[in-house]
Parts: structure tokens; sequence; C-alpha cells
């Protein structure tokens, strides 16, 4: 049985790839991502496909960032697939045009707050005001969930200080960054357990290299899926 509490990542180089994992995975899993990386080699037409033909749930992770009149024209036409998540960055102005653009659809527009590849040094370069990174991913999460955000994307180690934000009522906590125990870290430095990212307030789990990685991905998905089942 899936979960669609698990979501897959599709970080495959090809979207031949994605949907021979797709079939592999089976009915294991429900709810596939698919990001930037696979955007021009025919992502969205695999979107189109594991959604029409197969029956999944897609998370569409484009973190659009643009004026108003651009981030509202982009989800408009996002948002006649009907597909699940899409995200944006959560600036309130792109969040409002985002709610705009996807007028509505059951389409969820999803919130970046901070990417968790930047630090400090990096937000200085930007010009980003000061303070500790997690009190700015509060902040940020607060005003993106108040202009209409249905969600965030949050670290683990974010998940339950969101979760306890007023504003975070009834709204989605999507949570990548997540490892099996036993499973390599990669490049993700700051990484939970599901059974610990769902405890903490997350509604979802994004899982990708664990998975497609994997010698055998259905075995992997389906010992996530039976941790976060406990
Ligand atoms: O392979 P892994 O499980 O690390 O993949 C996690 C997925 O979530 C990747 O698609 C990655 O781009 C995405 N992601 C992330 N951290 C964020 C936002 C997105 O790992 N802060």
């Amino acid at each position: 049985m899936s979960d669609d509490r698990l979501i897959t990542a599709l970080d495959l180089p090809n979207v031949l790839d994605g949907l021979e994992l797709a079939k592999t995975l089976g009915d294991s899993v429900n709810f596939y991502k698919i990001g930037l990386g696979m955007l021009t080699g025919g992502g969205l037409a695999l979107a189109n496909e594991l959604k029409q033909e197969f029956g999944k749930r897609i998370f569409l992770d484009m973190k659009f960032f643009d004026i108003p009149a651009t981030v509202e024209a982009a989800v408009r036409g996002v948002a006649q697939f009907n597909l699940d998540f899409l995200t944006v960055h959560g600036d309130p102005h792109v969040v409002r045009a985002a709610r705009e653009g996807a007028g509505g659809s059951d389409m969820k527009i999803l919130a970046v707050t901070i990417l968790t590849s930047l630090d400090r040094d990096d937000l200085d370069a930007s010009l980003i005001k000061d303070g500790k990174i997690a009190d700015l991913v509060m902040e940020r999460a607060a005003k993106a969930l108040n202009a209409g955000a249905d969600g965030v994307i949050a670290s683990p180690q974010e998940a339950a200080m969101i979760r306890a934000l007023p504003e975070a009522h009834g709204k989605l906590i999507v949570t990548p960054g997540v490892r099996p125990a036993g499973a390599a870290h990669g490049d993700q430095k700051r990484v939970a357990t599901p059974a610990q990212a769902i405890k903490d307030g997350a509604d979802h789990i994004v899982v990708g290299r664990p998975i497609w990685q994997s010698d055998d991905p259905k075995a992997a998905a389906k010992a996530i899926l039976a941790e976060l089942r406990g």
C-alpha cells in the first residue's frame, strides 16, 4: 500500500529513466516530485504522463521568483495541468501573485523560506537583513502563509518550529532532507529520519537518492513506508 506522506524526488538524468523508476516503484509510491533539473528534458511531459496515465500525484518544484505579473502568468500556465503542489519563493508579493495565478484550481502553492544551502555569509552577500537563519525562516514562513501560501517547504530542523506558528494552523509542511536510519546523507547536512520528520509536524517528506540510487528502489520505498507506519 502506498502512502501519500512519502513524496519521491525523481531527480534522474532524463525522463526515460524517471518513467522507468516510476514503473519499478509501481503501487508503492503515489506521489512524485519533479524539479528544475528535468525541466528542459521533458519534466513537464513526464509530470503529465504520471498524473494522467498512472494516476500519480505530482509536486512540481519550480521555485518561481519574478515580478508579480510573470509569476501569475507562469502559475496560471502550470495550473491548467491539474498538478498537486507547486513551489514559489516565499516573498509575499510572489506568493500573492502565485495565488492569483492558481485561481480556483486545487493546486497547492508551497513557499520556500530560505534555501537550506545558504548560510549566514551567503545571506550577507545577498544583503539579507541580520539575524539568525532560524528566526528569518520563521518570519518568512509566517509572511508567506499570511500572503496565502498553502504551506511551506522546511528542513526537518525547522518543521517543529514552523508547526508551532499560529499562521501554520491547517497548512502543509513538506520536508526534504530526510534519511532513513543508516542511509548515506550525501550532501544533506541537516537530516532527520522519516518518522522524526512526521513527528515534528511534517505532512509530507521528500526522499530522493535513498530511493532512486538504491539497488532495489521498491524495497527502499517500502522500508520508508513501513517506518512511517511505525
Ligand atoms: O536525494 P535527496 O533525498 O537529498 O533529495 C531531496 C530533494 O529535495 C531534491 O530534489 C532536492 O533538490 C530537494 N530539496 C532539498 N532541500 C531543500 C529543498 C529541496 O533537498 N531545502
